[in-house]
């Protein structure tokens, strides 16, 4: 449960959607389905198996299997790095939203008669609001990593989760009966692979969905190595292997259902880009009018919120243990306040470019324009975009060309069982090796316009 509450964030809410809208909706759906099965579940279960069968998070995980492997662990921490940078401005963005619908519940003068995209725009545009969410989300990430609380938020997260998805189903349903929104449930389940017909066309689809997936799983950077590490011998690591990635997946495709139909029917662009959640589920609470959609605007957000914080204490986790469990192993005394905030605040000043550009409305320097990127898309390119699928890559090769039976035999302590054995090692041999060699490939030459 814990691992789920990682796994579901930001990610299947804010980025499922937005990447469903720009991907042409089946056909990203397609092919993210496929690699979560081919890969997703491989490597969830490689990083599961390995947490457990060394006992340690990912730098030090990694070295017990081999010296030679210490630099992949440490490509996971800087993974780490950038998605908390932005994750942070986000779980801001959303922090944003819940008190402005907490304050409209009071007010109810329709956010001063502005259109959703009018106070979307306005509130990115104020470089200084946005920040100060982003320091309060990071504030509550660093408190609670900092304090050891985190067990405590995973028992809150039991109740939280399951009302999300009560939430998400509240939001489906006023969403799909906007007048107009079956034309988004058929953009979203309709076979259409027109979007698939070039080469060119298909890795752009599967380049976007594999980021995606690595980010919504938690996957390539070593988080699920550090989780794994608190599974005990008779826990199955393939049910886990299996339950954590449907459970996201569950509710990813429920953020698809809830903002995809208000698209169309509130006549917005799927292919808006990283404000595309705001900007539409803002028309949908305020097309219920009244009291009852600011109120429903704000428990969503609240859950949002709740959602967002089980995963950035993950991501401050991960960078935070490396440096605990390294002054563990030297003997000294860990001191987990000082380097939570120290390593809280590092992140707070990586991402302040991402916070100040406001997705292109503030006031940092554009991007070259040949990226077409804002900040936040550069930082998620470096993690999602290279560091995830070459983590991905070289942890399947390890798990398929070196640990080979060994791999199995920590998968079946306890009389557990493998069943999947022959395809786990077919797929971290071969098929993800390929494709993501495949990814990285596009992925750079793209990047270099090439
Ligand atoms: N999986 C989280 C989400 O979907 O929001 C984000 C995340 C958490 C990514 C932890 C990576 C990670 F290690």
């Amino acid at each position: 449960m814990a691992a789920v509450g990682s796994a579901v964030g930001l990610g299947n809410i804010w980025g499922f959607p937005f990447r469903l809208g720009a991907g042409g909706g089946f056909a990203f759906l397609l092919v993210y389905l496929i690699l979560v099965v081919f890969v997703g579940y491989v490597v969830m279960l490689g990083e599961l198996t390995i947490g457990r069968k060394t006992g340690k998070s990912t730098v030090h995980a990694y070295v017990e299997l081999s010296k030679k492997y210490k630099a992949i662990g440490f490509m996971g921490i800087v993974s780490g790095f950038c998605i908390l940078a932005f994750y942070s401005v986000l779980g801001g963005y959303v922090m944003k939203y819940m008190f402005g619908f907490l304050m409209e519940m009071f007010r109810g003068d329709n956010f001063g008669g502005m259109s959703s995209g009018e106070y979307f725009d306005n509130f990115l545009g104020n470089v200084g609001q946005g920040t100060l969410w982003f320091v309060v989300f990071q504030a509550i990430t660093i408190l609670i990593v900092m304090g050891g609380v985190a067990g405590g938020i995973e028992k809150f997260c039991k109740i939280a989760m399951p009302a999300l998805v009560v939430m998400l189903v509240i939001v489906i349903i006023r969403s799909v009966t906007l007048p107009g929104a079956t034309e988004g449930l058929a953009f979203m389940f309709k076979p259409d692979f027109s979007k698939l017909a070039t080469f060119s066309d298909f890795m752009g689809v599967l380049r976007s969905a594999a980021g995606q997936m690595f980010f919504s799983l938690s996957l390539g950077m070593g988080c699920m190595i550090t989780y794994g590490s608190y599974l005990s011998k008779k826990e199955s690591l393939q049910f886990n292997a299996m339950f954590i990635p449907i459970a996201d997946t569950t509710i990813a495709i429920l953020a698809g259902m809830a903002v995809m139909p208000a698209v169309f029917a509130l006549g917005f662009e799927p292919g808006r880009g990283p404000g595309l959640l705001f900007v539409t589920l803002h028309g949908v609470f305020m097309s219920m009018g009244g009291f009852i959609g600011p109120f429903f605007g704000f428990f969503f957000y609240l859950l949002v919120t709740i959602a967002a914080v089980t995963s950035s204490i993950s991501l401050l986790e991960v960078c935070a243990s490396y440096v605990i469990d390294k002054r563990i192993i030297e003997g000294k005394e860990p001191n987990r306040r000082k380097y939570t905030i120290m390593i809280g605040a590092a992140i707070f000043v990586v991402g302040l470019p991402i916070s100040l550009d406001g997705l292109g409305a503030g006031i940092m320097p554009a991007l070259p324009e040949s990226l077409g990127w804002v900040w936040l898309e550069l930082y998620d390119f470096i993690a999602e975009g290279v560091l995830m699928p070459l983590g991905a890559l070289f942890m399947s090769l390890i798990v398929g060309w070196v640990m080979k039976k060994s791999f199995g035999e920590e998968v079946r302590l306890e009389g557990n069982k493998f069943g999947t054995e022959s395809f786990v090692m077919i797929c971290a041999k071969y098929i993800t090796p390929i494709a993501m060699t495949f990814i990285l490939v596009t992925q750079v030459m793209d990047f270099f316009g090439m």
